[in-house]
């Protein structure tokens, strides 16, 4: 009986934000296991202006995921590519703590140590508490951010007009996102057209189609096995940042 009761206020959660997706629990450890992680960033803010210090090479390209859930994307290409620095934010303690583990288990399957990732806790409707105009970052990845299908909600999706105006303080190359969702991507076209963005590329059929290299996400291989096709599209600054 208790269990019924559990599972039907999850699932009416589930709408609210129009995602289909895995709710997750309250995890206990999550918050102490990031608390004593060496490679999570504690207080963001205190880096804004200054990320290139938080790694030993601060020579490499910095790439910053938004939303990285459980961190089955960042645990995937940070290891692919250790010429590049990788941040990766999530809003939520039990997503970071999972994100964590997954790269800790990554990284000892390497043999490598987490020298080129670094995570923290961000609600990026505030990203710029934490980065601003001196920090570069040369790709933004948003991998299947929440739809948010309501009218009154739309303005907290993280590919708003209002948010990709913010990004662009501190980006410098282009913005990689996908998602399964046919209303938020074509919705999305005119908030990059509002935000001052060009688009460079874009697949309603990623998996079909596109020359990129995709790393699959947890929610990507979900939605792709309930076969929905994965949106994707690459888009840039018009007034770039380096060009300024
Ligand atoms: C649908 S999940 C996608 C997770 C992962 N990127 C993937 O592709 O599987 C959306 C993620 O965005 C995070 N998120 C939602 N709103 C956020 C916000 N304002 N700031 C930071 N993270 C947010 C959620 O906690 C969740 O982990």
């Amino acid at each position: 009986m208790q269990k019924t009761k559990k599972y039907a206020i999850i699932s009416k959660s589930k709408k609210m934000n129009g995602v289909n997706n895995m709710r997750i629990r309250h995890k206990p450890w999550a918050k102490p296991e990031l608390d004593a992680c060496e490679f999570c960033v504690h207080v963001p803010s205190e880096n804004k202006g200054k990320w290139n210090t938080v790694f030993s090479d601060n020579t490499k390209p910095l790439y910053l995921e938004l939303g990285c859930g459980k961190g089955g994307f960042i645990s995937q290409i940070a290891i692919l590519h250790p010429e590049i620095n990788f941040v990766a934010m999530d809003i939520k303690n039990e997503m970071l703590g999972l994100a964590k583990r997954n790269l800790e288990k990554a990284y000892a399957e390497a043999e490598r140590t987490p020298d080129n990732v670094r995570i923290a806790i961000q609600n990026i409707e505030n990203i710029e508490t934490s980065w601003g105009e001196v920090d570069r970052v040369d790709r933004i990845y948003i991998n299947f951010c929440n739809p948010w299908p309501k009218k009154k909600h739309k303005k907290r999706r993280l590919t708003h007009t209002r948010q990709l105006s913010s990004y662009k303080k501190f980006l410098c190359g282009e913005l990689w996102f996908k998602t399964d969702d046919d209303e938020l991507f074509e919705e999305s076209f005119e908030y990059f057209e509002e935000a001052g963005y060009e688009i460079l590329y874009k697949t309603w059929d990623l998996h079909s189609e596109s020359p990129y290299e995709n790393i699959v996400t947890e929610h990507e291989r979900m939605f792709t096995e309930e076969g929905k096709k994965i949106k994707f599209l690459i888009a840039k600054p018009l007034d770039n940042k380096d060009s300024e």
